[in-house]
């Protein structure tokens, strides 16, 4: 037979789908792989019912079903004070994954450059991939996942550089980058002509005092930047695969036909019904903060009354905890030991860094205050059970 491609033979089993395989091996608490364990807000799945009755149940439009993207536009407004052509400017596609694979592939050539913070959501590797780009790695330096301004400008001014990607907030390290940061970043892209691709698909949940700055608000930068998002996280869908591309209309043109060609349009009735949630007010954003403080102080409280290190999040649903203390060189083992041993899921801090890092573990706490206190409660013993 003959080789498989080149392409699909460099992907790796991915890490956080193997610890979610472990955790189930072991009767873990899975704190790996990063989605909530409670239902969508109610209007949004009774409105669902509603449209399994009338529809739509056909193909919507390519680029997303007209009051959806109509919904979409308004709520950017109310957010960023953008104001967006729902026509010209949007492309609603199969989640933010699906967002980002597309503006890849709209953006780069085989051969060019993209710049990605590194510690880094793991898809983007498997992006570069796809779209023929090559990755340059910019560090993002534990704990406070700073970054030194000349190593980025030294990435960015390579030859055949492109595009940057900016998770914003960010997973794994749940960095809220400044409004100073971003100011950075975009006088960078602008003096090196880059696009920024932006996958802000955590932009609702912060912990204050930290803000979004949807970086497509600084000057010179809306005709430079794609954003991708989804309705994954904030409505609590991620089964859903709603998400969407905000970008100028000659970006969003060519998305548009890469998309149709990948997977010619978001789910009709799902559009249908998340439109109901895209029209909701602010409360129910400011209910979600609420809701996520809450969790990440009962998750993080615990951690330090067992003594653990750990950075604190500003921002998405993760915390990477410092392993170092208990003298492991290999942070896989640390995390199959972790869930055979102490029964808590989580995933090797390695798999998200270029450099050599293998002192963090990261553990997410999208979970009900009763699964967060099981897993606390097991890791109350770690020291005995993981000390070397
Ligand atoms: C940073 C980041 N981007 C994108 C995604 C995937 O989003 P979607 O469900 O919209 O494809 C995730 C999911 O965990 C994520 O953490």
């Amino acid at each position: 037979m003959k080789p498989l491609s080149d392409k699909s033979s460099s992907f790796t089993d991915s890490v956080i789908r193997r610890m979610t395989r472990v955790s189930i091996q072991y009767d873990a608490v899975n704190l790996s792989q990063g989605f909530p364990d409670f239902d969508p807000p109610k209007e949004i799945t009774d409105r669902l019912a509603e449209v399994a009755a009338t529809g739509p149940h056909q193909y919507a439009l390519t680029w997303g079903a007209k009051n959806f993207r109509d919904a979409l536009a308004k709520k950017y407004k109310h957010f960023s004070g953008m104001d967006i052509d729902p026509e010209s400017e949007i492309v609603v596609t199969c989640g933010s994954t699906e967002a980002m694979m597309a503006s890849m592939m709209s953006v780069c050539n085989p051969g060019d450059k993209v710049v990605i913070f590194s510690p880094f959501y793991e898809n983007y590797g498997a992006d570069t991939i796809l779209s023929g780009a090559q990755p340059v790695y910019v560090p993002l330096n534990p704990p406070e996942f700073t970054f030194d301004a000349d190593v980025l400008e030294a990435a960015i001014k390579q030859e055949g550089v492109k595009a940057l990607i900016l998770c914003n907030p960010s997973n794994p390290c749940g960095k809220v980058f400044t409004r100073d940061e971003l100011v950075i970043i975009a006088e960078l892209a602008k003096k090196y002509d880059i696009y920024v691709i932006t996958d802000e698909v955590y932009e609702h949940i912060l912990y204050k005092p930290n803000k979004h700055t949807y970086i497509s608000t600084l000057p010179g930068m809306r005709e430079r930047t794609i954003i991708c998002n989804s309705l994954s996280k904030t409505y609590s869908i991620t089964g859903w695969r709603l998400g969407y591309v905000i970008a100028s209309p000659v970006i969003v043109d060519r998305v548009k036909k890469v998309h149709d060609f990948l997977t010619v349009g978001a789910a009709a009735p799902l559009m249908e019904a998340a439109v109901t949630g895209l029209n909701f007010g602010d409360e129910y954003y400011e209910e979600l903060q609420r809701r996520y403080t809450h969790m990440k102080e009962v998750f993080t409280g615990g951690l330090k009354d067992i003594g653990l290190n750990f950075s604190d999040p500003q921002g998405a649903y993760y915390v990477m905890v410092d392993i170092s203390e208990f003298g492991y060189d290999d942070d896989v083992v640390f995390c199959e030991e972790l869930a055979r041993k102490v029964g808590v899921g989580a995933v090797p801090g390695s798999s998200f860094f270029k450099e050599d890092v293998h002192n963090y573990i990261r553990f997410h706490f999208a979970k009900q205050d009763e699964t967060l206190y099981k897993a606390l409660d097991r890791l109350s013993d770690i020291r005995t059970k993981m000390k070397r």
